[in-house]
């Protein structure tokens, strides 16, 4: 087997041989053995809207995971082959809405609601949970501009199901104004609503799932910081818990995170809540100031991290024999309806 040396040269001489044919997107909570390689890095939104631009790369191999990969498929030409160097790098949240669990919920919903709910989905979901939302005039929405879709959501229908992360949508929401009192969630385990008050009150529904390495930072976490080190700002991801996101003074998507870093000011101390990689690296780039993670044990996305210098290597190989494998392909009803949910954030992102 090779060095990390020697897979390093292989890269970089399988890059330049072909050159724009290839396109290496890179996720910011990708390891650093592998954004060295990107050709654009960003978080979701971003990466959603350069696919969406590329016409010329032949191979788009994709440093992220699965659901981002068939979002570039949904967003790139025929022509254009998505390949995820490994096929296990899933979204643990993306697993908690299946289709079948969300056309259950929608069915009940539509009992107890009528006509009165419009879907969004957080990008971290299947293609076919897209197309779901396309096909009932809902959109997508990523950590970037969740408020900004929900207010526009609610200039189409009174109630608003959001899929899948309830945390994302209940800090959202909150943020617009809603009081916690007026959103229900729905538990596709049990398929029932929880809900305490009068039905006609509810004005977000959200599904029950979470993202695992989010969810790691904690309440504690945050009051042993503010009696140890009360200089400390502390930033979150809005996947992180409502309890969370209140207690820290901001909170925003990866991008958001990254530019209230760099404009921080030197000796400046931050405890940052989210994947590892990227409070690794902010640490990295930000030797002026001090940065630590919010959960002194480190948080991986460990389906993130299954894309390594290893599997880059073996995905460009195939692609030099012309024997490309892994790619990722979403059939075409489900794209056509996708990308209208795709498209409805786009034109508003
Ligand atoms: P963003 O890239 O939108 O910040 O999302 C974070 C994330 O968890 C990606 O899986
Ligand atoms: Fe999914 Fe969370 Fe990992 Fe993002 S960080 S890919 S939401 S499990």
């Amino acid at each position: 087997s090779m060095t990390e040396e020697e897979m390093a040269d292989r890269v970089r001489t399988v890059k330049k041989q072909l050159g724009n044919k290839l396109f290496i997107p890179g996720h910011h909570y990708q390891k650093d053995e592998v954004i060295q390689f990107a050709d654009t890095t960003g978080d979701s939104l971003q990466l959603a809207q350069q696919s969406a631009l590329n016409r010329e790369a032949e191979y788009i191999v994709f440093c992220g995971v699965h659901f981002m990969a068939e979002t570039a498929d949904m967003l790139t030409e025929a022509h254009q082959k998505v390949i995820l160097p490994d096929m296990r790098a899933g979204c643990s949240m993306a697993d908690m809405a299946d289709i079948h669990q969300t056309k259950n919920a929608w069915e009940r919903l539509q009992h107890l609601f009528g006509d009165t709910i419009l879907p969004l989905t957080y990008v971290n979901s299947t293609a076919a949970i897209k197309a779901f939302c396309g096909k009932n005039g809902g959109a997508t929405v990523t950590s970037s501009n969740a408020e900004k879709m929900l207010d526009w959501a609610f200039t189409q229908k009174e109630r608003i199901l959001f899929l899948p992360d309830q945390h994302l949508g209940r800090n959202t929401a909150f943020t617009l104004g809603i009081p916690l009192s007026r959103m229900a969630v729905w538990d596709p385990e049990k398929q029932q609503l929880e809900y305490e008050g009068d039905l006609d009150e509810v004005k977000v529904i959200l599904w029950k799932g979470h993202c695992s390495v989010h969810e790691k930072f904690t309440v504690e976490n945050i009051q042993f910081l503010r009696q140890t080190q009360p200089d400390m700002n502390i930033i979150v991801h809005p996947e992180c818990t409502h309890e969370v996101v209140q207690l820290s003074d901001m909170a925003g998507s990866t991008h958001y995170i990254i530019q209230a870093i760099q404009k921080a000011p030197a000796g400046s101390s931050w405890a940052i809540g989210t994947e590892m990689n990227l409070v690794n690296r902010l640490k990295k780039d930000n030797p002026d100031k001090t940065i630590i993670s919010l959960n002194p044990n480190m948080c991986p996305c460990l389906t993130m991290n299954r894309i390594d210098l290893p599997h880059l290597t073996y995905s460009l190989e195939k692609i030099a024999e012309a024997k490309p494998g892994n790619i990722i392909t979403v059939d075409n009803e489900t794209t056509e309806y996708a990308v209208k949910a795709l498209q409805r954030m786009l034109e508003r992102a």
